[in-house]
């Protein structure tokens, strides 16, 4: 039985890769699944939240009368996604592996095989957290760093200068967390504190992540 900790508030929770479109078949992604965005969003919603879950393409389902799922496709349409909703959330979450470049312009047809070497020229994608950290009012903001080296101090930088409440750093260093995995291992922190987990199931990781947050926001 849950307590409804989250009674009341509105959570919106950004999920898996986004795909930047090269031509009609081809797209620049990354591998994550989705399975850390929507464990979070069934633990918030079991907690008494509305969830807004605006995800990337996935194959992961959920069928709860408390989350709405927004499906996206690229980093651009998850930015419009995200800010028709941000300004009215309680608390916004960012899961997503966006990717930060893109193609700058998708070819219409089909790219021919013809020369031995193709450049496609990439844009930089708008940064969708650090955004939400510049027209943050009461939300309270919760990042997500993957890292594969020096992995406490880019966290850290990222929680200054997104304007991050807290973040949530997982490694690739380490042996089953990060994507694709139904395990992660995470390391939590905010300003003036940090907190290490073991290695978990990401439902379980779930719960650490929010039972840490309401400890910040009842704080
Ligand atoms: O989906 P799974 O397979 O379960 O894997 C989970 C996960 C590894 C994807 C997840 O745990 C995770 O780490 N998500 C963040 C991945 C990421 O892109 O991290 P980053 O360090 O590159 O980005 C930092 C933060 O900025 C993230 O909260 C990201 O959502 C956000 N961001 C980044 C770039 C961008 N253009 N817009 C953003 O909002």
């Amino acid at each position: 039985k849950h307590r409804k900790t989250l009674e009341g508030k509105t959570v919106l929770i950004t999920a898996g890769p986004t795909y930047e479109a090269i031509d009609p078949v081809r797209f620049i992604g990354n591998h994550s699944s989705g399975k850390m965005g929507f464990a979070l969003a069934a633990e918030a919603s079991k907690r008494g939240a509305k969830v807004i879950l605006i995800s990337g393409p996935t194959s992961q389902k959920i069928e709860d009368s408390n989350i709405e799922i927004h499906k996206v496709t690229s980093a651009k349409e998850m930015f419009d996604e995200v800010f028709k909703y941000y300004e009215k959330v309680d608390i916004a979450i960012a899961s997503a592996a966006v990717a930060d470049y893109a193609p700058k312009e998708a070819a219409k047809e089909k790219i021919k095989k013809v020369e031995n070497s193709l450049t496609i020229e990439l844009i930089k994608n708008p940064d969708i957290l650090k955004t939400m950290g510049e027209r943050k009012a009461k939300q309270f903001l919760v990042g997500f760093a993957l890292e594969t080296e020096n992995e406490d101090e880019n966290a850290k930088s990222k929680l200054v200068k997104k304007n991050l409440d807290m973040i949530v750093l997982n490694s690739l260093r380490d042996e089953g967390a990060g994507f694709r995995n139904d395990t992660n291992k995470i390391k939590i922190l905010t300003k003036n504190k940090n907190s290490e987990f073991p290695l978990k199931s990401k439902n379980e990781v779930a719960k650490d992540i929010l039972n840490f947050m309401e400890s910040q926001i009842l704080k």
